[in-house]
């Protein structure tokens, strides 16, 4: 079951250096038998059954390494139409009883941003660990509360930054760790003008730009950038439909973002992604939005925009990557990958923030 029409949107990191964690010959972690490759399956449930939420918990339900242990939403009727979907799986619409009554270790938060925070603190302090959707919050002092709850090294908790986990882009970080120092960065991504009209408000910075800043963060290695500045263009009602940004790091590279709500209907459904990074004697890019599956009937349709197979029958792409990141987390074999950790989130954050403030930010 291919679920992408839910979608909105959409370190190192060798395969020989995760070759060796999974080589690692615990006989436990906590009361977890970890043998060679095999650990027990992760009891993971789901918070908010919206687009990403369904998408995470029918991602979860194909994983080997994972269990679909429950479901959160804050109505029955939504719980009940994701029974049609996948039955049988625990629900709650009450997420402290959810926490008492569920057999999850962790939780994966994919409800309406305005209650990550709540949430979240809520299962940092019963002692679960907890994949974030991104952002934390839309308020970055709120996002910074959290700060007491977390452990050393993030451990308790990733942040949700699926692109770090897309294959061309950790094929792309392989490249540029071997090839040497990157001078110049560029990112589009470009998403269809009617999100304009079906999502007022929405400003493309933080919906789509924020997505290029942390993977940028990553391929920089968490330097912070010298200058940050940003530019926005708005329709004749005064909504914002183009954000476009540079950062620049001393003696460093130069980046730009372009993120946009201007792509007409005839284009590919969610708009198109685009990243290229150069060096020196080098240069890559990666087109990771609409994926190459072309098809053709009455009219050309792209029939997968990002790379996310939620299929319970078995999950492929970087959800499902993402998700095994996660598990590998819970039990201790790996630390949370750079990008997704909670100092990188906010990082991120400020960057929007210092983009804003660097004079052309809306009033
Ligand atoms: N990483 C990415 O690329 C990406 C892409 C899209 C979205 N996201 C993030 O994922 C999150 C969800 O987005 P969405 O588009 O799926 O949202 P959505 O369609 O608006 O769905 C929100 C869901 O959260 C549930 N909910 C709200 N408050 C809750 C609470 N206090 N406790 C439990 N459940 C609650 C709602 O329950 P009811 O159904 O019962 O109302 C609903 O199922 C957002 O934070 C968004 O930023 C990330």
């Amino acid at each position: 079951m291919y679920l992408d029409t839910f979608l909105k949107e959409g370190t190192s990191r060798s395969t020989l250096a995760g070759n060796e964690f999974l080589e690692r010959d615990d006989d436990t972690t906590g009361a977890h038998t970890v043998t060679g490759k095999h650990f027990t399956p992760v009891r993971t449930g789901v918070i908010g059954l919206g687009r990403f939420g369904k998408l995470h918990a029918l991602t979860l339900a194909g994983l080997a390494e994972a269990e679909l242990a429950g479901i959160v939403a804050r109505r029955p009727e939504s719980l009940r139409e994701f029974d049609t979907l996948l039955p049988g799986v625990p629900g709650w619409t009450d997420l402290d009883r959810a926490i008492a009554e569920s057999d999850a270790e962790a939780w994966i938060v994919a409800c309406t941003t305005a209650a990550h925070v709540d949430v979240t603190r809520r299962l940092l302090k019963a002692g679960k660990t907890v994949l974030l959707e991104k952002p934390i919050s839309g308020d970055l002092e709120e996002a910074r509360s959290l700060e007491p709850l977390i452990e050393a090294n993030s451990a308790n908790l990733m942040i949700g930054h699926i692109v770090l986990f897309n294959s061309e882009f950790l094929q792309l970080c392989d490249e540029a760790q071997t090839r040497g120092p990157i001078s110049y960065i560029d990112c589009v991504r470009h998403r269809p003008a009617s999100i304009v009209k079906d999502f007022a408000g929405e400003n493309p910075l933080h919906a789509a730009m924020v997505h290029d800043l942390y993977a940028t963060q990553v391929l920089v290695q968490r330097a912070e950038p010298s200058h940050f500045s940003l530019q926005y263009h708005r329709t004749p009602t005064g909504a914002i439909d183009l954000a476009s940004a540079r950062l620049s790091w001393d003696n460093g590279p130069v980046a730009t973002f372009a993120a946009s709500y201007l792509t007409p209907s005839g284009m590919p459904p969610r708009g198109f992604d685009r990243m290229e990074v150069f060096g020196d004697g080098w240069a890559s890019r990666i087109s990771p939005n609409p994926r190459p599956i072309e098809l053709w009937s009455e009219q050309a349709e792209w029939p997968m925009a990002l790379e996310i197979r939620a299929d319970p029958a078995g999950a492929s792409g970087m959800m499902a990557e993402e998700q095994r990141r996660f598990c590998r987390v819970v039990r201790g074999l790996q630390p949370v990958p750079v990008g997704a950790t909670y100092g990188d989130a906010i990082q991120v954050q400020e960057w929007m923030d210092r983009l804003e403030r660097s004079g052309k930010g809306p009033a």
